[in-house]
């Protein structure tokens, strides 16, 4: 993962996130949304694989696939089971067939869609980088946080790159959709 050393992590469980929960407004509810996000991600890139033989596309999944298990096995680290999204099922459903979908039509619409999923998470945790202090346990989940971000922007930039010129009229569409789904998403997994 980049920029993170395993021991800067390794104090970070849920005891650590209790001691500091109380002074982050809305940081179980957030901490939820990470792990029910990159639970939906994991299904993503399981959903590509599924259905998709191109090689390029199948090492491109491959290669975010582990990146995604990664950041799950963090966000796992920090909630305790009863803690976790109700609607786990209900993500990696949304999360397999986000990545299934376009993966059976194009490998432009895959890439189409991990940009656009990846924008969208960029700026999700850079929403929760900002509430959180830069020392202290606080500050060790900040430093997760910022490193995880910059996985998903470099998945983002490799989507990007791997689709020169412009997307069309139902591309863009699918698009906006997948934000629209992910911002719902992000937003029940706050609260159930
Ligand atoms: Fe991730
Ligand atoms: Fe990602």
């Amino acid at each position: 993962m980049t920029n993170l050393a395993s021991h800067q992590t390794a104090s970070l469980n849920t005891a650590a996130i209790a001691s500091f929960a109380g002074d982050i407004p809305g940081l179980a509810g957030d901490l939820r949304s990470d792990h029910a996000g990159e639970a939906g991600a994991v299904a993503i890139y399981i959903g590509i694989l599924a259905v998709c033989r191109d090689p390029e596309i199948r090492q491109f999944a491959t290669a975010h696939l582990a990146t995604e298990r990664e950041h799950l096995a963090h966000m796992e680290a920090l909630l305790q089971p009863a803690q976790r999204s109700l609607l786990l099922p209900i993500w990696r459903v949304a999360g397999w067939l986000t990545g299934a979908l376009p993966a059976l039509v194009s490998s432009r619409a895959v890439y189409a869609t991990i940009d656009a999923v990846e924008t969208f998470v960029d700026q999700h945790y850079e929403d929760q980088v900002r509430k959180l202090p830069s020392d202290g346990p606080g500050g060790v989940l900040r430093s997760l946080l910022v490193a995880c971000q910059a996985d998903e922007v470099h998945h983002r930039d490799e989507a990007r790159g791997a689709r020169p010129g412009s997307d069309g009229i139902l591309l863009r569409s699918w698009q906006w959709l997948v934000e629209a789904g992910s911002a719902l998403a992000v937003s029940a997994a706050r609260r159930i």
